[in-house]
């Protein structure tokens, strides 16, 4: 088994991640718990930071927080020196109240609100990412309104469909993403900023999909963004200072994955760059990326405690577990598929083939089908592997279910930053029409009949 980020397993069989046991941590903080391992988190950052700044002079790096955001993590990110991606006002509130420097901040989102854009522009981001033409408009008016200019990016299409999940693939001309090359709304776009007092053109983006584990497809998106550089040169005159090729690297979910390789995927894109800024006479732009997964994805874990086991002889063996879809949507929506080990008895042999079950009422909640395991029984801990990205981002309290806890795990240290949700979070905004409850005055809160 391919163990992740600080992980090792004692000579009594039991996972430990960042120095702290997964029995301990159950016993302290209860399952479903998200484990991250701060070490490795911090070690991605790092490792991508410095590949790109290898790669070419000048880069910049923000971690896309849609993959996992909160007050910590934003502390994280901006004490490893990265900037920072956001697609909402929740996200963006998320890094103010965290203290993140709005000048390092990037704005993304396909159908930004007035006051989200208000709050951007007044916190003084450093870039909105500028989806479409509805929201140079918007963005026009809230410049002029606050006086301020904005510094943008526009996002392209540029037409290319790496080998992933359809859901997760959107660098395609058929996508709700970004303004398209090809059908000439990218080159509307450019001279709509260019033409704009308030609006200024900083930058091209493009972001081609997600978990791509090969680094030809960036390659191709970086060539297409240059030659969209140098005819925006040519139709306008202007040079572009910035070049965003967006998040997308690949990380391990199952045995035999490797993620993709950071060294190639930095020197291609950089070469690249380098390459069709000389065939078209362009200066270098400024390098930026924006991983998600390739930070967070492999540094999180999720422990369950097994519960229920029904056999069907000669057909399969589902080990229920008290989680899954709305911890992690991820199966049911992608099918993606992970890995698990037994976190108390990580060292024994497999034993048996079976499908791990989540809890919720819905056959398609499922983490795992078919994985051999050692024999699990009732109150066996179940660490499910790679589950740092868009498990608690994308959570839900289907089925009431309270949200989990997440742990940051640290040398021997583990400490909550999301509290484990209680019954009484999941109620604290259901309201009752006061109608509903038996009243002194029958006709006190009505407005029916009362002509
Ligand atoms: N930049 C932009 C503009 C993006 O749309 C995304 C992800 C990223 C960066 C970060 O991508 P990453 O490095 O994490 O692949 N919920 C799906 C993934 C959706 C990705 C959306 N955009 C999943 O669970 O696989």
């Amino acid at each position: 088994m391919d163990l992740r980020g600080t992980m090792r397993i004692t000579i009594d069989g039991r996972l430990e991640i960042g120095g702290c046991a997964c029995d301990r941590l159950a016993r302290e903080f209860g399952t479903p718990l998200y484990i991250m391992d701060e070490e490795d988190i911090r070690a991605r950052c790092r490792e991508v930071a410095s590949a790109l700044s290898r790669a070419y002079p000048d880069t910049f790096v923000a971690y896309a927080g849609k993959a996992f955001s909160t007050l910590a993590m934003c502390k994280l990110v901006h004490q490893e020196g990265l900037g920072l991606d956001v697609v909402s006002g929740g996200e963006l509130y998320t890094a103010l109240q965290a203290g993140f420097p709005p000048e390092r901040i990037l704005f993304h989102g396909s159908n930004k609100s007035v006051e989200e854009v208000e709050t951007g522009v007044r916190a003084g981001i450093l870039r909105f990412v500028v989806d479409n033409l509805h929201e140079l408009d918007l963005l026009e008016d809230v410049a002029r309104r606050f006086r301020r200019r904005v510094h943008v990016q526009i996002r392209l299409t540029p037409g290319i469909e790496p080998h992933t999940h359809e859901y997760i693939r959107t660098g395609q001309l058929d996508s709700k993403f970004g303004l398209g090359i090809a059908d000439g709304q990218a080159m509307v776009a450019v001279k709509r900023v260019l033409a704009s007092d308030f609006l200024v053109l900083e930058g091209l983006h493009c972001h081609i999909g997600s978990q791509i584990l090969a680094v030809e497809p960036f390659g191709m998106a970086a060539a297409v963004v240059m030659d969209f550089a140098s005819e925006v040169r040519k139709t306008t005159g202007h040079s572009v200072r910035e070049v965003n090729l967006g998040g997308g690297l690949g990380v391990r979910y199952r045995p035999g994955d490797e993620r993709v390789p950071l060294a190639r995927y930095a020197s291609l894109i950089s070469r690249v760059v380098r390459e069709k800024c000389l065939a078209h006479g362009l200066e270098m732009p400024r390098l930026m990326v924006e991983p998600g997964r390739y930070i967070v994805g492999e540094a999180g874990t999720t422990l369950y405690t097994v519960g229920a086991i029904k056999e069907i002889p000669g057909i399969r063996k589902y080990v229920s577990v008290d989680g899954g879809l709305a911890d992690n949507p991820r199966v049911a929506l992608y099918h993606a598929s992970y890995e698990a080990v037994a976190a108390t008895r990580a060292s024994a042999p497999p034993e048996e083939l079976v499908s791990v079950a989540g809890r919720h009422c819905e056959s398609g909640d499922m983490l795992i089908w078919d994985i051999q395991l050692p024999r699990l029984r009732p109150g066996d801990l179940l660490a499910v592997l790679s589950t740092g990205a868009y498990t608690y981002s994308m959570s839900s309290n289907y089925n009431r279910y309270p949200k989990p806890a997440v742990v940051f795990v640290r040398a021997g240290v583990a400490d909550v930053v999301v509290a484990r949700e209680t019954y009484q979070d999941v109620v604290a905004r259901d309201r009752i029409p006061a109608r509903f409850e038996p009243s002194q005055d029958a006709s006190a809160s009505s407005c029916v009949g009362t002509a």
